[in-house]
Parts: C-alpha cells; structure tokens; sequence
C-alpha cells in the first residue's frame, strides 16, 4: 500500500489543481490527455459505426474459440482519443497508449518498439485482438507494468506487436474493459482469461478495490490533458453529488462489455428508445443511437444530416429550441443539455465543418433497436458525467460534473 500522503503528492503534481483536494478513498491518479487526429476525423462518424459493428461481432464470436473475428469494414484511424503514458520493464520504456474500455488486452510497441529489460518474460503464446479501428497480433510477455509511480504492476500480461494496423500516432492500448473480453485472444492458450491491470492491481493488493473512476472534461482544442483514471476509487473532486450506480445488463451482447438497461428521451415527454440495453464507452467519440432512435431525435430537434461532417445540423433559431436528452438508467435519469448536444464549434473547421454552423454530437449506430446493443454513450455523454467502473460489484457508476450543464460548446 502506498502512504496516503505520497498518493495525495502524486494527485497534486498530476492534475494540476493547486489546492484544497481531497482524494476519497486513496485511488491513484493518472492524468490522460485528448488528441484530436484532424486528418481522420473527417471520418469520425464511420469510425464510431464501425467499431460499434465491430464490438458487437467481436461479442458474437466469443464463443468460436480460438477464431478471430473478422470485420469487414474499412480500418480507419482513431480520430478523436484519450491517452495515457504508461512504462513497461526495469528501467521502464514510456509507451502513449489509448486508454479503451471496449477492450481488455494491454499491448504496446505498434509505433515505438518494446524493449526487453531483466523484467520481461516472453511466454509461449501468440496475442491478437482486432478493433472496429485496427487489429494488433504478436507475443505474449509478462513484465513489470508502470502505471504511476506508487502503481507498478509486476508480472502484467503484454501484448508485444509484431504487426498491427490503424494506430499511427499511438503505441497500443491500455485496455479496461471486463476481463472476459480477453478469452480467445491468446494462442495456444485460447481458454485463458488474462487478468487486466485494474484485475492485477487489485489482486497485488496495491488498490483496494477493483473499480476505475474516469474523469473527462469538455475540451475545445485539439490536445489536452483534460482527463483522469483513478484506480481503486473515485476521485470527489472530480464530480458533485453522490454516484448513483447501474448494474451491468444480462442483456447480449451489451453484457459482454460495460453494457447497461437504458432508456432515452428528448424534452419533457418524446421517447427516442425505451428501455433497452447499450454499451458506455471510452473508445466512441459521439452518443449513438439504433437507426430509429435517431430518426425520432432527427423529427424532435428538426436536424439535417450534413454530407461534409456527417453529423447532425441544426439552425440557429432550432438550436433555441432544443431540448435537453434525458438518459434514465437504473432509476435515476441523466440530462445532457442542449449545449452538451453540440460539437464544440471551436472545432467544426477541423472537421471540415462551416465555422459557425452547428453541429451535434448525436448520431446513428447504423442498425435498428431490438439486437440488444441500441446505444452507445462516448465521450461526448462521458465528458459530462463521471463514470465508474466497477468490476467488482459488475456495475457502471454516473455522477454529475462541474462540466454537466456547462456551456463550453
Ligand atoms: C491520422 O489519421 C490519418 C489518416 O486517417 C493517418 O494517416 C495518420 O497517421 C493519423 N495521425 C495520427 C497522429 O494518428
Ligand atoms: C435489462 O433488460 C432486460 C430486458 O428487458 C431484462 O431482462 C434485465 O433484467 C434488465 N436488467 C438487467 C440488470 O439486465
Ligand atoms: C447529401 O448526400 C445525399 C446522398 O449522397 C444527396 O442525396 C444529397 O443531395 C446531399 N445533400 C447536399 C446538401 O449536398
């Protein structure tokens, strides 16, 4: 156990936040930075489809052990994603790797190359996972994983690349999704579960309990340590009010990832989707919904689809009008504003938008309700409300932010 007051230095030299901090339960923090890809991003709304295709498929042929599954999409870059720095071996090697909790492998070395140090231990297995945005494949290892200082995993299971696909600009993944997402990566061992970092740190007894808290703040450039994972527990100052808790479906293929029972609505009485079960994820920049969830919402807000962007586009004289979206999950019900609906225009040039249209972060799965994953609440939803994870009690945690009714876009 790390002493509360190093972890509390740690926070400090972290976040940035000058005084008056109070860390609840002793987690360890660990700041993480937005980076906007604007050569992609142009792609931003395929990207989002595609990896939500693929998770579903990826789900669906979990139980083909051994096969991988196989995406028949484009492989885009990630266009918009949240970064962590993270040390591998003695003396560490510092890898920037995507933190995704739609995926539950960690692995390094798509951009710069692993090196092995008196820490690292090749096993006999191949490793190999593909993304809606990529795939990776190489060798297993097993070495001392650096989170943060005070937050050394040793013996952590790494993928080593050999070849991937559709990560420039990033080393790898961190990944913190359930730990079964990871049964069938490994070759010959293709009945193994590998125990993630929170899995590892947790059973090291170097966090109390098995759970990540993930703060996102709005952001309106391109690249920004806006972002905090705290391991172990949750951070208070990070959000306002109590965490009210949602437990993970039994609904498939939702339930093989943080999937939750949700139902969604505009303004004070037009439902968009009844209740029905969808994932939160890290990995997702916008807020989808199935196909005819966002056609009521397209009816409700009046929004054209705009062939540049591929986002949503509504007037000015709409965007008085429009209503805040109500998610109601596990009987308490989340507002995203009318402002938190929006693109931050800031940034609608990047995306090959018009400087002052507006433009929402609301958009299409690109399949129908009923296949037991109709939504998907990204960024855009996490940037307004901190999220738990809680592997422990199988449950996703929200609470409001500062930032929840903030009008930064
Ligand atoms: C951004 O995306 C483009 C095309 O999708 C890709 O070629 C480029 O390598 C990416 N850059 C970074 C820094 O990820
Ligand atoms: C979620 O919805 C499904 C389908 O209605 C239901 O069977 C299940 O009990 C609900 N709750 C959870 C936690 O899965
Ligand atoms: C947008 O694209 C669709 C389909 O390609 C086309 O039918 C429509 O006319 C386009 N709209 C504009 C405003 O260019």
């Amino acid at each position: 156990m790390v002493p509360q007051m190093l972890l509390t230095t740690l926070f400090l030299a972290f976040s940035g936040i000058a005084e008056g901090v109070v860390v609840k339960r002793s987690p360890v923090t660990l700041p993480i930075s937005r980076r906007v890809n604007l050569t992609s991003i142009h792609n931003l709304v395929r990207h989002d489809q595609n990896r939500a295709a693929a998770l579903k498929l990826k789900a669906s042929s979990r139980s083909r052990i051994g096969s991988r599954a196989v995406v028949n999409e484009p492989v885009d870059n990630q266009a918009v994603t949240y970064i962590a720095s993270v040390g591998v071996g003695s003396p560490p090697t510092t890898f920037d790797l995507l933190v995704d909790t739609g995926s539950s492998n960690t692995w390094v070395g798509a951009t710069q190359p692993f090196v092995k140090t008196s820490t690292s231990v090749q096993t006999p297995n191949q490793v190999s996972v593909t993304y809606g945005s990529g795939f990776f494949s190489g060798t297993e290892f097993t070495d001392t994983v650096t989170i943060a200082p005070g937050l050394v995993i040793p013996q952590q299971s790494i993928g080593v690349a050999s070849t991937s696909s559709g990560f420039q600009g990033v080393d790898g993944i961190i990944g913190i999704g359930p730990t079964a997402l990871t049964l069938g990566t490994l070759s010959p061992a293709t009945n193994s579960l590998i125990p993630t970092v929170t899995d590892n740190l947790f059973a090291n007894g170097i966090i109390d309990s098995n759970l990540i808290g993930i703060s996102f703040e709005p952001t309106t450039t391109e690249e920004i340590v806006n972002g905090e994972i705290s391991w172990g527990g949750t951070d208070s100052s990070k959000f306002t009010g109590s965490i009210s808790f949602i437990p993970v479906t039994t609904t498939f293929p939702s339930s093989e990832f943080w999937g939750i029972n949700q139902s969604v609505r505009y303004g004070a009485s037009t439902s968009i989707l009844t209740t029905t079960a969808g994932i939160v994820d890290t990995g997702t920049t916008l807020v989808l919904l199935a196909s005819d969830g966002l056609a009521k919402y397209r009816r409700a807000t009046g929004a054209v689809l705009d062939n540049n962007t591929g986002l949503l586009r509504i007037t000015s004289t709409q965007f008085n009008n429009l209503q805040s979206l109500f998610f109601t999950a596990g009987g308490t019900t989340f507002e995203l504003t009318a402002n938190a609906q929006l693109w931050p225009r800031t940034l609608n040039t990047d995306i090959g938008g018009v400087r002052n249209d507006i433009y929402l972060i609301v958009n299409d799965l690109g399949t129908p309700s009923g296949e037991g994953f109709d939504f998907v609440n990204g960024f855009a939803f996490l940037e307004r409300f901190y999220s738990v994870f809680d592997t422990a009690n199988d449950r996703v945690g929200f609470a409001t932010t500062p930032f929840t009714t903030a009008t930064t876009n």
